[in-house]
């Protein structure tokens, strides 16, 4: 019996982010260039895509690349921009006829001209699918993220838009990145290490955390539905007691 037979769908996280870790240990265990893991990475992408759709999960969050990433050798930040470029490309297909509305965060602008106007061209083509909203988190820092946020407000009270009374989460969440998204639920981390590395530090306050060995390469749409299984079992108390919640 798959994982999936035993997932209650009424209690499906809405969103789920994931920390796609473990690329390069998974290519230097087979004695490959790190690029060979970006490139075997892509293949879960898909996959973990497909399961996600299969079992309709709204908003699926992947760590693509940090801010801290653009410091590793040039050479894999170009690799890892082509690979993006070409997938994005060869993926479009895919997304509309799963019906999957591509979505990028972070400071996009860092991007190569060709990397930026390929991922516009595919987020403004899947525009009209309502299904799936896949989100990319490129040149992602929460940080950087949440100083973007609180900037944005300043300008706002300085210009007179809002007034420093009216400034509460709500106001907050609406100038983050994820200001239509709902916050992940469920935050997956692939590779062994116990760290969030700076994704999504505000969105996921209560968030279920989700460790797993596996390298990301080796992850696949079971692995999904297991994490997802674990999810469901633990009970989830925002602050109030088991007697309050259940
Ligand atoms: C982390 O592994 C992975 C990355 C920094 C890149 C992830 C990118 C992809 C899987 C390509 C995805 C492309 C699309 C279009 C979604 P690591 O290199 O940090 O591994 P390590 O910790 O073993 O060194």
């Amino acid at each position: 019996m798959s994982y999936k037979d035993k997932i209650d769908l009424l209690k499906l996280p809405r969103h789920v982010a994931i920390i796609m870790d473990g690329n390069g240990r998974w290519a230097k265990d087979r004695g490959k260039l790190r690029i060979f893991g970006h490139r075997n990475g892509v293949l879960s992408v898909r996959d973990v895509v497909e399961g996600a759709v299969d079992l309709g999960v709204q908003y699926l969050t992947l760590y693509t690349f940090s801010t801290e990433n653009w410091n590793r050798p040039k050479l894999e930040v170009m690799a890892i921009m082509e690979l993006m470029v070409n997938t994005i490309h060869k993926e479009i297909k895919n997304f509309m006829e799963k019906n999957v509305r591509l979505n990028a965060i972070g400071d996009l602008a860092m991007l190569p001209k060709k990397c930026f106007d390929e991922l516009n061209n595919a987020v403004e083509t899947t525009s009209p699918n309502t299904g799936l909203v896949l989100t990319l988190a490129l040149s992602y820092s929460s940080r950087y993220e949440i100083v973007r946020a609180a900037k944005n407000i300043a300008v706002k009270v300085q210009s007179g838009e809002l007034s420093i009374n009216d400034i509460d989460e709500t106001v907050f969440e609406n100038n983050l990145y994820t200001a239509d998204m709902p916050d992940p639920e469920l935050l997956i981390r692939t590779s062994g290490e116990y760290r969030i590395s700076n994704y999504l530090l505000w969105q996921i306050a209560y968030a279920e955390l989700y460790f797993t060995p596996k390298l990301w390469p080796d992850f696949r749409k079971e692995d999904l539905y297991e994490a997802i299984l674990d999810y469901q079992k633990r009970e989830r108390r925002f602050g109030m007691t088991s007697e309050q919640v259940n």
